[in-house]
């Protein structure tokens, strides 16, 4: 692009319009939400200097909420000297440009703002790759709804006969060649992180995959886990993703933790591309833990948030009234967080609740209460389903055997010609990667 219009500068005075629509289901608190925008602004480091909730009884085409509201607004843009509004809601382009002009200042959406939120925390060249793309695409859908903007925008550079359609056909073409680039990059990221994988496939150790809405504590979890027991091997995955640690669980020796991008609702749809990939690895965990906000009033409405995308990338086995073909569910647990906040007369009851399921550990990552029966738990499902296999190697497939010994338990060791039936203890989802890293030579004996 020429020009960087969506850009926002950190440290910027913001001022957040949070709408809510009166027909709206009501399962989201408006004062949530706006503390949920609020956590988005702040991460990537807006000062918000002022929150404006607001309902709306209708939208209107040309600004998306109303003069009244508007001309309400505007007194604390003077007077707290606001850089910028955000407004948690998916604006046109046409009602971003008119809500710039009517406010004075740059104007962005919840989509731009999640946008640059991936945009810092893209880790890996792919996932930077993957947001630029998401970006572009957004770009492009505003060029052709904004056409008259951009000429606005263009009017002083008056290099080939002045702006008009032909720099509007000029930028497209960029913008298209630009992402026909970034695709055939991404390809190739593709192909480098599928044998990165195979690789860290035959490292013999269970994958636990942390998933949670935004601002659940999934960080704090991942460090509380990490903290104390980060090992010197821990470069091995730091050069393959820096949110990859290893931990020790009871009776497991080994474990890989994985933490993920927060999810939030609403997702953009040009963003759900970059989503998957970084959610990639949750997909091939051998554990997913859902680390949930417990106490937080639309605690419900993220869960749903977060199931529906672990149905989305097809972790939750077949869904109602879907053949077929769909992988096994992962196993998952949910960890209910920041109990410290409850309320004293709520909190036994949320106890209560958790004790009646087998799935659930209650914790506070801040205080550290829970964080051990929590481990427990994991641990406990990474070896819940195993099941106990003998499995005939011949003698020279030291290296299968080696692997059988560090991810399985191995009861048993009888020699037989030119080899021997190891009898182990395995998941089986190990089972199943087992067969698919020694296919040919491995024969289960009955
Ligand atoms: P994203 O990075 O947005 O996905 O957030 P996250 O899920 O990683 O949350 P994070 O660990 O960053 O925690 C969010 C906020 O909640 C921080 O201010 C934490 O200090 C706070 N927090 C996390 N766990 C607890 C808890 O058990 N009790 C309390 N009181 N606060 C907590």
């Amino acid at each position: 692009m020429t020009d960087n219009e969506d850009e926002v500068t950190r440290g910027a005075a913001a001022l957040l319009v949070v709408p809510e629509w009166h027909s709206q289901k009501l399962s989201r608190d408006l004062g949530a939400r706006a503390e949920e925008a609020r956590g988005l602004a702040v991460a990537i480091g807006l000062d918000v200097v002022a929150v404006h909730p607001l309902r709306l009884r209708q939208t209107r085409a040309a600004t998306l909420i109303g003069v009244g509201q508007i001309d309400a607004i505007k007194p604390d843009i003077e007077a707290l000297g606001v850089q910028l509004v955000v407004v948690d809601a998916s604006l046109t382009a046409i009602q971003q440009r008119n809500l710039e002009t009517a406010f004075g200042t740059k104007v962005i959406d919840r989509t731009g703002l999640i946008l640059e939120i991936f945009g810092e925390r893209a880790a890996t060249a792919e996932g930077r790759l993957q947001v630029e793309l998401a970006h572009l695409d957004y770009q492009a859908g505003r060029l052709v709804r904004s056409w008259t903007h951009l000429e606005r925008q263009r009017g002083g550079f008056g290099f080939l006969g002045g702006p008009g359609e032909t720099q509007i056909e000029a930028d497209r073409r960029m913008i298209r060649n630009r992402m026909a680039r970034i695709r055939r990059s991404l390809e190739d990221a593709r192909r480098t992180r599928q044998l990165q994988r195979a690789k860290r496939q035959r490292a013999p150790w269970p994958v636990v995959a942390l998933v949670g809405y935004t601002n659940a504590g999934k960080s704090t979890f991942f460090n509380r886990l990490t903290g104390s027991d980060v090992m010197a091997e821990d470069m091995l995955f730091a050069t393959l993703d820096p949110t990859m640690r290893e931990i020790s669980l009871p009776g497991i020796e080994k474990a890989i933790l994985s933490d993920t991008v927060g999810f939030v609702s609403d997702l953009p749809t040009q963003l759900v591309a970059a989503f998957r990939a970084t959610l990639e690895e949750v997909t091939t965990a051998d554990l997913i833990v859902h680390v949930r906000d417990i106490v937080h009033p639309d605690s419900e409405a993220q869960y749903d948030d977060v199931r529906a995308i672990l149905n989305s990338l097809g972790v939750n086995g077949a869904q109602d009234g879907e053949e077929g073909d769909a992988p096994p569910a992962i196993p998952q647990i949910e960890i209910w967080n920041k109990i410290d906040t409850a309320d004293p007369d709520l909190r036994p009851l949320i106890e209560e609740m958790a004790a009646r399921r087998s799935d659930v550990a209650v914790i506070s990552a801040v205080t550290g209460a829970g964080v051990e029966a929590a481990r427990m738990l994991m641990a406990a499902q990474l070896t819940a389903a195993h099941k106990v296999d003998r499995i005939y190697l011949a003698y020279e497939q030291g290296e299968a055997a080696a692997w059988l010994h560090a991810r399985g338990e191995v009861l048993g060791d009888e020699p037989q010609d030119e080899g021997h039936v190891l009898t182990v203890r395995l998941d089986p989802a190990d089972r199943a990667r087992f067969e698919r890293l020694w296919p040919a030579t491995t024969v289960p004996t009955p």
